[in-house]
């Protein structure tokens, strides 16, 4: 069996050109959705994520402002400045890139957002939210895989689930989309005994780990979807996912790749969350 691919930049297309209508819509009506980026230090990956972002803002007809800081950077200009953003009408949606350097408080810095402009859905409230069940901004990577299961046709319920990584950005909130959606969820971790056992029992299986090709095709149940959240640059430049694509494409179902997999869907989530902010605020 080849594995269907979970095309990442195809279906963020197509959402991406139904948000860009919306977002004329609203513009009409007096409210371009508006993102702001916040990126501390110079972490390279970090740096690509956000240019990605502010440039599908502008492909989408969003507003979008962006603000760099030194490394070094006092944490109380970064508070003052999402101070400003909380109360500007311009802005929809506030984003911090993580991570933040080491002598950032990242939970003190999330909350300071306001809660009605936190897209990313990293404030403790909306964790909270989640996993109640109640409405709430849900996070942009597990957000892009539900709709890759939604797109595909593929219905969670009473599957077998195992998540690999438990980070709050992805493997928890993973865990409460999947369980929301009927699927019995496992989730796996660095103290994992018998890693391979736990996966092999996967109907779907989400690699959030940081390992390049950590999970081969030995370790994953035939007819599996795949989903890798994985996103490592090798030695020689090339990315590769946290899936050994190759040969676990030939014992799965459904895989995405990397790149071209999860990672535009996350861009594509947050422009949803951003249009989904700025639409409230015409309701309100
Ligand atoms: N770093 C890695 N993924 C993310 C994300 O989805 N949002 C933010 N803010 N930072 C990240």
């Amino acid at each position: 069996m080849t594995a269907h691919i979970l095309d990442g930049n195809a279906l963020g297309q197509k959402l991406r050109a139904g948000f860009k209508q919306k977002a004329e819509e609203l513009a009409a009506q007096g409210v371009r959705p508006g993102l702001a980026v916040i990126l501390v230090g110079e972490d390279a990956a970090s740096q690509v994520y956000v240019r990605n972002k502010v440039n599908a803002c502008a492909q989408a007809g969003f507003y979008s402002e962006k603000y760099t800081y030194a490394p070094d950077v006092d944490p109380q200009v970064v508070f003052d400045k999402i101070a400003e953003l909380n109360a500007d009408a311009k802005i929809h949606g506030i984003l911090v890139q993580l991570p933040l350097p080491r002598h950032f408080n990242a939970d003190a810095v999330l909350d300071a957002i306001a809660a009605e402009k936190d897209v990313d859905g990293f404030r403790a409230e909306n964790v909270g939210a989640l996993m109640q069940g109640q409405p709430c901004f849900i996070p942009c990577t597990p957000y892009g895989a539900m709709k890759f299961f939604e797109e595909a046709g593929i219905s969670p319920r009473g599957k077998e689930a195992v998540i690999v990584g438990r980070s709050n950005i992805v493997g928890k909130p993973m865990a409460m989309l999947l369980m929301h959606a009927g699927a019995t969820v496992t989730v796996c971790h660095s103290q994992t005994k018998d890693l391979k056992a736990h996966c092999l029992r996967a109907d779907i299986l989400v690699a959030a780990i940081g390992k390049p090709k950590m999970i081969t095709g030995d370790m994953v149940k035939p007819g599996a979807v795949v989903i890798d959240v994985g996103i490592n640059r090798m030695p020689d430049g090339k990315l590769c996912g946290d899936v050994d694509f190759e040969s676990v494409k030939e014992v799965a179902s459904f895989i995405t790749p990397v790149p071209g997999g999860v990672g535009p869907m996350t861009i594509t989530m947050l422009l949803a969350n951003t249009l989904e902010s700025a639409e409230r605020t015409l309701n309100a």
